[in-house]
């Protein structure tokens, strides 16, 4: 049986996706800070018959994914696939938001994602076989006015993982990066946007939906894979429009609605 590590797995989509993988036979490492939803999840998926260590650390903080690393090599544990799905995003004008969430943010969805892919790679590679999957978002596309860092964390996952999923090529080991659109999740709360247009006119998609896509998009080893037509198309879109026009339409989404 493989085994899967999932930040970010006491809610959300990292949670759907740790029963995605319990069910299909993989014993699980589950990560996040809450240490009680994580002990919760795990009895949870050792009813379905596999293996489940928790973990509850704090990855936005500057030693985490090394320490995360170090123990599961001291315990000889292998990790076969890597989802890097915990992140967070904060709504507000970027030059009132506090230091604290832009460095949280930043030190979230970027380094505790870079820093875990360079400890697990190597050992993937040396063994010819592993998964990534790192959790970007279709925010990545475009620029995001009063969500400007947490949009350009995205964009730094989704040409990261493109470029490292191509040095990888032909090695045993695929890099997939999973772009979900808005998702019914305690993210959006969390975030401060949950009475944006995009969360309350344009809609939301089922959780369990999205994380089935990521699931398939990992275990087909696909370099990018968004989840949704219509996410699809407006990703797709972003490309051919005048960037102006697509910043000022990222700013409306964002935008809280009555
Ligand atoms: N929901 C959306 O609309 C949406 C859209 C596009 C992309 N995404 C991306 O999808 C991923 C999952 O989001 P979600 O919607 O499932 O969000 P969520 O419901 O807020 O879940 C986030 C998960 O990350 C964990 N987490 C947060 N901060 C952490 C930290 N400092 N250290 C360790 N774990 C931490 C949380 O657990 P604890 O609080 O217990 O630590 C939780 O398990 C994120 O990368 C997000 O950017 C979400």
């Amino acid at each position: 049986m493989s085994t899967v590590l999932i930040t970010g797995a006491s809610g959300g989509i990292g949670y759907e996706l740790a029963k995605l993988f319990a069910r299909n036979r993989h014993n699980l490492i589950l990560v996040a800070r809450s240490g009680d939803k994580l002990a919760q999840a795990g009895t949870e998926m050792r009813g379905l018959g596999v293996e489940v260590k928790t973990v509850a650390l704090d990855l936005a903080t500057p030693s985490a994914a090394k320490i995360l690393f170090e123990q599961l090599k001291k315990e000889n544990t292998a990790v076969d696939i890597l989802v890097n799905n915990a992140g967070f995003g904060a709504l507000g004008e970027f030059a009132a938001m506090s230091e604290e969430k832009i460095r949280g943010q930043i030190q979230l969805n970027i380094t505790a994602l870079t820093e875990l892919t360079r400890s697990f790679l190597p050992p993937m590679l040396a063994r010819r076989s592993g998964r990534i999957m790192n959790v970007a978002s279709t925010a990545g596309f475009q620029p995001g006015p009063l969500m400007a860092v947490y949009y350009a964390t995205k964009a730094y996952v989704i040409s990261f993982s493109e470029a490292v999923a191509d040095e990888v090529r032909n090695s045993g080991v695929t890099v997939t990066c999973f772009c979900p659109g808005a998702t019914d999740t305690g993210f959006a709360k969390r975030a401060g946007n949950d009475k944006s247009r995009l969360f309350k006119q344009l809609g939301a998609m089922n959780v369990e939906k999205v994380a089935l896509d990521g699931y398939r998009a990992v275990m087909e080893g696909r370099t990018l894979a968004i989840s949704g037509i219509q996410n699809w198309l407006v990703a797709e879109s972003t490309r051919f429009a005048p960037r102006k026009l697509v910043t000022a339409i990222s700013r409306w989404v964002s935008e809280p609605t009555s």
